[in-house]
């Protein structure tokens, strides 16, 4: 769109809304870039009703408009590009290695695979993702396949939920995959239900959301490819960092060609498979043998400079600082018999938690629990402690407790859903998860801010209605 405006950029508001942009979604408008940047915003100004762009700054900037127009305005200057089986060497390395050398190692162990496309655009990349699954894992019905294709922008997700391209966008398809995945519908594709069913979408920001770890899990492998190529280099080192704590031990990290980790990080090691280059994480000798949980409430990290830090005061997640502050205050080892009241277990066990001392959070909740007979939110912190400690059964009996005391407890429906899910128990899982769908429903939207950190209601809610729909072919 061409607006019929001529709007200038002055130079102190090219700097002022390249650093909003950039500390809202990490893409970077260098000097190269200032005409782009310059129309990009004036559609958004034009169509706001704005006479200049400082205007369109100041109302960008004023609440409440602050976040409806920013996710639009991060919607319009985003690249989108993208096609299906992009850079076909990866997806080759992924069906001849990676998902083979995934399936042995789970062998025997509950069969999940989980991938994650970040900035996954309209959606090729994700279906892409499990049409390479399909191709080579064996008898696939009896694995629990799942695919979350994350991105900012809302018309970007739309399209992938959709599922249905023109023929023009296609490439990069062969004969047999458009044969075996597609369906010919209105005048162009759609993609075939055995694909579409493997994939979840979410709107979900890398830079400012955390990771979406307490809803999706930890997972085997990440593509976050011709993303990053847009950001400052501290940026990119920031999210790829995050990646470390989601990913498997042994999961890999799918780079786009022209992207590398060249100064961003030590920690993955670089594997050639193929015609193609990953990056894979391996642990260090002391943790081997141990399960790595990645916890979102532990792992913040460093802040990029620039990155908005008002978001993440408002999260439950801490700084490295506070961090330190929580191991001082935990050491300082009271008698837990003597500490003052129920709330300050419940703070002791809150602290524990947020420093992965899963057993003393445990220890403080049963002391919690048999003083008063027992809270809602006891019950809930202590099922979330055996959750993260592997415990399965007793964090289900936990979050039944939560449910007991607070009927109306969505979040702790959610958890028990999980917790079956994780242990293989499918039929039960879907039931559950379909009593979180109703109670969730019931919930303000803001009932559960500080819990759900990353994600928003709605999510959570399709998350689960996308459960009940797919974990039924688990079923043996
Ligand atoms: C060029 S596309 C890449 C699509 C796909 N990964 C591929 O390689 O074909 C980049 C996508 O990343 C998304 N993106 C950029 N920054 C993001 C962020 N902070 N959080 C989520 N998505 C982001 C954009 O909206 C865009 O859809």
């Amino acid at each position: 769109m061409i607006p019929a405006k001529q709007y200038e950029l002055t130079e102190e508001d090219f700097e002022r809304f390249r650093k909003l942009i950039s500390q809202s979604s990490g893409i970077f408008f260098d000097r190269s870039k200032r005409d782009l940047l310059r129309l990009g915003l004036a559609d958004r100004a034009e169509a706001t009703g704005a006479d200049t762009l400082s205007q369109y700054f100041d109302m960008l900037t004023s609440v409440p408009n602050r976040e409806i127009e920013l996710r639009r305005l991060l919607d319009h200057l985003s690249v989108q590009e993208t096609q299906f089986f992009r850079n076909l060497p990866q997806f080759d390395a992924l069906r001849k290695y990676v998902i083979p050398e995934i399936v042995r190692r789970k062998v025997g162990n509950f069969r999940s695979l989980r991938l994650w496309s970040a900035g996954c655009s309209t959606g090729q990349e994700p279906y892409t993702l499990a049409m390479s699954i399909l191709d080579v894992l064996p008898d696939p019905d009896t694995w629990n396949v799942q695919i979350l294709g994350t991105d900012l922008s809302d018309t970007a997700l739309a399209v992938a939920k959709r599922g249905w391209y023109p023929e023009a966008k296609l490439t990069g398809l062969d004969r047999e995959h458009r044969r075996r995945y597609f369906r010919e519908q209105d005048g162009g594709y759609v993609v075939a239900e055995p694909v579409r069913r493997l994939v979840h979408f979410s709107r979900h920001n890398m830079v400012t959301d955390g990771l979406p770890i307490s809803i999706f899990g930890t997972c085997d492998v990440i593509f976050c490819r011709n993303v990053i190529i847009y950001y400052t280099h501290e940026t990119a080192k920031y999210v790829i960092e995050q990646f470390f704590d989601i990913l498997n031990p042994g999961g890999y990290l799918f780079l786009g060609h022209s992207e590398t980790l060249w100064k961003m990080s030590a920690k993955y090691s670089l594997v050639e498979m193929g015609d193609a280059f990953i990056y894979k994480k391996s642990l260090p000798r002391s943790m081997e043998g141990r399960r790595f949980i990645a916890d979102r409430r532990l792992r913040e990290g460093p802040l990029p400079a620039g990155v908005d830090s008002d978001r993440r005061q408002n999260s439950n997640r801490r700084n490295a600082k506070q961090i330190q502050d929580l191991i001082k205050e935990s050491s300082a080892d009271e008698p837990l018999a003597e500490a003052a009241s129920d709330g300050a277990l419940l703070s002791k066990a809150r602290t524990s938690l947020d420093l992965g001392d899963y057993e003393k959070a445990i220890e403080c909740l049963n002391e919690a629990n048999s003083r008063d007979g027992g809270s809602a939110e006891a019950y809930f912190l202590q099922g979330l402690a055996f959750e993260c400690n592997n415990d399965l059964e007793a964090a289900i009996d936990s979050f039944r407790k939560t449910i007991y005391c607070d009927s109306t407890h969505s979040l702790a429906y959610f958890h028990v859903a999980n917790c079956l899910e994780r242990l293989g128990r499918f039929k039960s899982a879907i039931r559950e998860y379909r009593s979180a769908v109703k109670a969730l429903k019931k919930d303000e939207s803001t009932r559960w801010e500080i819990e759900l950190d990353a994600f928003d209601l709605d999510s959570l809610i399709n998350l689960c209605q996308w459960k009940v729909e797919n974990l039924g072919s688990m079923e043996n």
